[in-house]
């Protein structure tokens, strides 16, 4: 069974827990880094789309589509939408490895709290997919949770830290990666980091004229 279609109701306390303290959100670094024109957005593994669902609303020249393959999240993201009766957002439920949209066909493509709890195989894929969906001058935005060195902070992390090591093998390794490293080693270069509350929010533009082959080097990730 999806974990998601299960917690798809409950996934947006996440926000509320470990964003909406004192200090940077993430989803406002996010929209922030968006510009407001006619650009296309795509939000990979959208979730209930809590990363960009405030893009399309601020900035409705901007057009969202949220990808994801589990029809409960999808279902919690399309009732906000509905809600706010929003026309530039496009739900899609789909493999973010293969999503079967044409090459080249978004300015900005988000993917937010995924690779740490995904296999490297899925990584390679979504990486590889986000590459081909990009254009030349494009910007991959990352968002994902960061080391705690505040010992409160990492208190109050310690559960969610506990669930995902649980959840997911490589959770560990990644949660402790270089991400500037990591993301160099797929072709990208990091242009901006933010780090925001729990969470760093890294913007990642396509490296040129390198021929790379999209694995994982021995560095360390
Ligand atoms: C932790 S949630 C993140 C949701 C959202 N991006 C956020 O930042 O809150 C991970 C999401 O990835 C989706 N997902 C997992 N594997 C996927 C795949 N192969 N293709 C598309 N979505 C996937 C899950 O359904 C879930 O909604």
């Amino acid at each position: 069974m999806n974990l998601y279609n299960v917690v798809s109701k409950a996934y947006d306390l996440l926000e509320i827990i470990f964003f909406s303290e004192k200090g940077k959100n993430p989803v406002n670094v996010i929209l922030e880094m968006v510009p407001d024109r006619k650009i296309r957005v795509l939000d990979m593994c959208c979730g209930t789309l809590s990363n960009t669902i405030t893009i399309a609303k601020e900035k409705p020249a901007v057009k969202v589509m949220g990808l994801d393959l589990s029809e409960q999240m999808l279902r919690v993201a399309k009732r906000k939408v509905n809600r706010q009766g929003m026309k530039n957002v496009y739900l899609k439920c789909a493999d973010a490895a293969k999503t079967g949209l044409p090459d080249k066909s978004f300015d900005y493509i988000i993917i937010g709290l995924v690779l740490h709890e995904s296999c490297p195989e899925f990584i390679k894929g979504i990486m590889a997919e986000s590459k081909r969906l990009l254009k030349d001058e494009g910007n991959i935005v990352i968002l994902e949770w960061e080391r705690q060195k505040k010992f409160c902070k990492f208190i109050k992390f310690a559960p969610l830290y506990l669930l995902e090591s649980l959840h997911c093998r490589t959770f560990k390794k990644f949660y402790l990666a270089d991400k500037k490293m990591y993301f160099e080693n797929y072709g990208f270069d990091v242009t901006r980091e933010e780090h925001c509350n729990y969470t760093i929010v890294l913007k990642l533009k396509k490296r040129k004229g390198r021929i790379d082959n999209g694995n994982e080097t021995s560095s360390g990730v």
